[in-house]
């Protein structure tokens, strides 16, 4: 018998174990025997090893099935040279999770942001010159270009077949790269088509009509901020899962939020981006789309009835998650006999 998937779950800072601990028992109920294994990122991290990303954490990523991931980031490293966000940012580099899927959907809305997620401006060459200058630079290989273009044109394919490729190429060397090679690779996909917009004028269509775009892909930094205002426009922050994928490896599923400082510890935080976030790792990290499937529609049916304060609602953080936990239950009763049988 194959070994059994083990995902490594990191519940990060701020809200994220709040949020992690929902996320950690829908996984239980859905697929008792995947073995989960908790370990420290960002600021929890540094806290007890001076280190963002410790090489245990590290080891267990590499060799997991799939990573689940709640938000680093601690106000009170604002200022500090070791950051909690430099852990996530090693984790990345490390797994070579370059595909960032950054779904938001509600309504007639349906967009797919694929964000180039190891290049740019987050991994280019920095630092200060002699004058005091400080420097980022966004630096792109054409294969970084091309793998994530192919991407998008792939899961373009399997949806409505049109890709807007985002770029500020009136301005950028690395943007002109990037439209280059869009444009060399598109004759491959003739079911496909593509569109080339400027990433300002991207930020208006998705906040005016966002129902124009299938699968958006652009690189790190405008898919980062397109991705929060995809978020805000299609129920908000709270809602927005990603799947981080490698070409083979360990994906790393995460919320598109952060940690939340101003409602950490109250116990409100929305648990669905972490929960689709999960659903996305059955799906796309354990090869269980029946179970990633149940457990978004659990998600969908819970906060009809539960919503949380962000949503103007009154839920906690534990109800809404025990709202999906019923919604599985009742929904499971024959559908995961295994799942089920080794529950007792
Ligand atoms: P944020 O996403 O943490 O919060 C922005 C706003 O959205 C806040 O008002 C917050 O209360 C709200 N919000 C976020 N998630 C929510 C949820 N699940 N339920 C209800 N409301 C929610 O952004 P920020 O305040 O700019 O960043 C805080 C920290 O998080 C920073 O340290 C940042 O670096 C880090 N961060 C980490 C990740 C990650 O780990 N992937 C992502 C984004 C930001
Ligand atoms: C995200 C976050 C991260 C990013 C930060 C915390 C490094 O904002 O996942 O969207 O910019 O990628
Ligand atoms: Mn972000």
């Amino acid at each position: 018998m194959p070994d059994a998937p083990r995902v490594v779950l990191l519940p990060g800072d701020g809200v994220g174990p709040e949020v992690a601990e929902q996320a950690r028992l829908a996984l239980v109920q859905l697929a008792p025997e995947v073995e989960v294994e908790e370990r420290l990122i960002g600021a929890a991290a540094i806290r007890e090893t001076g280190k963002p990303l410790p090489d245990d954490t590290l080891r267990a990523c590499l060799g997991a099935t799939a990573v689940l991931k709640g938000p680093v980031g601690d106000p009170e490293f604002d200022a500090a040279d070791v950051r909690p966000e430099q852990g996530l940012l090693a984790l990345r580099g490390a797994l070579d999770a370059y595909a960032n899927l950054r779904p938001a959907v509600q309504g007639d809305v349906d967009v797919l942001i694929v964000r180039e997620l190891v290049g740019g401006l987050y991994f280019g060459t920095k630092g200060v010159r002699e004058d005091g200058t400080v420097f980022d630079t966004c630096e792109y290989h054409p294969s970084q270009v091309e793998r994530i273009a192919r991407r998008a044109f792939e899961l373009a394919r399997t949806r409505r077949g049109h890709v807007t490729s985002v770029d500020k190429a009136n301005v950028l060397e690395t943007s002109r790269l990037w439209r280059r090679v869009v444009n060399e690779l598109a004759p491959e996909y003739p079911d496909v088509t593509v569109e080339h917009m400027l990433v300002d004028n991207a930020a208006m269509q998705l906040a005016t009509t966002p129902q124009q775009f299938d699968v958006l892909v652009t690189e790190n930094m405008f898919g980062d901020i397109l991705s929060d205002l995809a978020a805000a426009v299609t129920g908000g922050l709270g809602l927005a899962p990603s799947a981080s994928l490698a070409d083979g490896g360990p994906g790393i599923f995460e919320p598109v939020h952060g940690s939340a400082p101003d409602i950490a510890g109250r116990g409100i935080a929305n648990p669905t981006a972490m929960l689709r976030s999960t659903a996305l790792m059955l799906e796309h990290g354990l090869g269980r789309p029946g179970e990633g499937a149940a457990l978004a529609a659990a998600v969908d049916a819970a906060l009809a009835e539960s919503p949380t304060p962000d949503l103007g609602g009154s839920a906690t953080t534990a109800e809404l998650g025990a709202a999906v936990l019923a919604r599985l239950d009742a929904a499971g009763a024959g559908a995961y006999p295994a799942a089920n049988g080794s529950r007792a």
